[in-house]
């Protein structure tokens, strides 16, 4: 089965014309390309293959300053939403339930989330702990969420996050199989340092369905050899 390959821009690059080189380079079918919002619009006239992701999503149109609704996004024809990313559980003080509001409304307008859960470094080698964490962000996320055959769940160790230390494909492919366990059937995505040299390993696991990749995705070549691993 082809694999996913979900690029997260974050809020690179500078420039929307970078924006869209990056984005003609790198067009491939089973790509998601998640630029930040104000490149979502070029970035969705140049691909003709990738689908589009955005960063985030708020719940709801209105009096929300600064905000940009799943309403929005599905306009501009996002299809992807990713949530709960680390970087904004951790810097910018996301909860597991704002994020199960976001999940909600994407799921409500048809989109597919990508919820994105992992352990932070105090359960690094603490299999059991990590495992607990992850099922209490699991139980919080999706509370109240009955169907989740659109739900996409990316397995991301903080400690593993733009460090170049990944996990190791057999850990993480234990982590897939314990959120299946209770999830049931859905795709879970590998992410952290996932880079040209590393990629085909994780690839290779069944248990795992693709990757989320953060710095390797803003590399055209480096990003290229990704797709290839995944195909
Ligand atoms: P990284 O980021 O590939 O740079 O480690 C992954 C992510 O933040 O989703």
């Amino acid at each position: 089965m082809a694999k996913l390959v979900i690029a997260n821009w974050k809020s690179n690059p500078k420039t929307s014309a970078d924006a869209k080189k990056l984005a003609r380079s790198t067009d491939h079918i089973g790509v998601v390309i998640a630029p930040p919002f104000p490149f979502l619009s070029e970035v969705g006239d140049v691909v003709r293959k990738s689908d589009l992701g955005a960063q985030d999503a708020f719940w709801s149109d209105g009096p929300y300053t600064g905000e940009v609704s799943v309403n929005q996004l599905k306009g501009l024809g996002v299809k992807y939403v990713i949530l709960g990313h680390s970087e904004r559980r951790r810097n910018l003080g996301e909860t597991d339930a704002m994020i199960n509001r976001k999940l909600k409304a994407v799921l409500g307008c048809g989109l597919f989330p990508v919820l994105c859960v992992g352990e932070g470094p105090e359960f690094r080698r603490a299999p059991k702990g990590a495992a607990s964490f992850i099922n209490n962000q699991l139980k919080l996320g999706l509370s109240g969420v009955r169907n989740v055959k659109k739900l996409i769940v990316a397995y991301e160790p903080i400690w593993a996050i733009g460090t170049g230390l990944s996990d190791s494909p057999k850990d993480a492919a234990r982590v897939a199989v314990m959120i299946r366990g209770r999830l049931g059937n859905v795709p879970v995505l590998y992410g952290g340092s996932v880079n040209g040299g590393n990629v085909a390993e994780f690839m290779s696991l069944p248990e795992i369905s693709g990757a989320l990749v953060g710095g390797a995705s803003l590399k055209a070549a480096e990003f290229k050899k990704i797709i290839k691993a995944a195909e």
